[in-house]
């Protein structure tokens, strides 16, 4: 893929660490991102095996399955991605990175690692936005299949099935049987 013009104004469906690395040094303003947040099962051992691998300039292996059961999911993005992201990134870039609450921890070690300084955190919260993080507050399990065409027609039918109870009972219909 050639730098600039096999990317800018696309969406590229690929690993991004292979399209981090045909790009150059320097050419990005920014990144803005929702990784992976590795909400799987993790245990001590595989966190430390984590931190290892990381330390040791290594990709961790961690099998499982996180966010909404995914395979993605089993471990968050870690520095080999990372230092292609910082690489890319003209000096004095910024990264705005989104993680879980649970493994956010793992997730600003791994961009440490990669040469990244943390300097701020945007809140965001039921308390206001007292909050120093941008951050889920009951964020399991939120309804992503939801289809929101249905959840509009939903909507509708209950405005108008309210609408017509109301003209019935203005009618004098006070025992509508509703059939659906
Ligand atoms: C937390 S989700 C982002 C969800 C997104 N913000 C949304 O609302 O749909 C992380 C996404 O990263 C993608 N992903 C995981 N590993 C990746 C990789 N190595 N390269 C590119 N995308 C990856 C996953 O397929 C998933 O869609």
């Amino acid at each position: 893929m050639i730098w600039p013009d096999d990317y800018l104004d696309r969406v590229l469906c690929a690993d991004c660490l292979n399209v981090l690395r045909a790009m150059p040094d320097n050419c990005v303003d920014a990144v803005v991102t929702d990784p992976p947040y590795g909400l799987t099962d993790l245990s001590l051992d595989k966190v430390t095996g984590v931190l290892r691998a990381w330390l040791n300039g290594e990709k961790a292996q961690v099998n499982g399955h996180g966010f909404m059961g995914k395979s993605w999911d089993a471990i968050c993005i870690g520095p080999e991605v990372w230092r292609e992201v910082y690489r890319v990134l003209k000096p004095g870039g910024h990264c705005l990175v989104f993680a879980g609450t649970r493994t956010m921890d793992l997730a600003a070690v791994a961009l440490r690692l990669a040469g990244f300084e943390l300097r701020d955190s945007i809140g965001r919260a039921h308390d206001g936005g007292q909050a120093p993080l941008l951050a889920w507050v009951q964020g399991s399990g939120f309804p992503k299949s939801l289809d929101i065409s249905k959840q509009l027609d939903r909507m509708e039918y209950q405005r108008r099935e309210k609408a017509i109870r109301e003209a019935l009972a203005k009618a004098g219909y006070s025992e509508v049987v509703w059939s659906e």
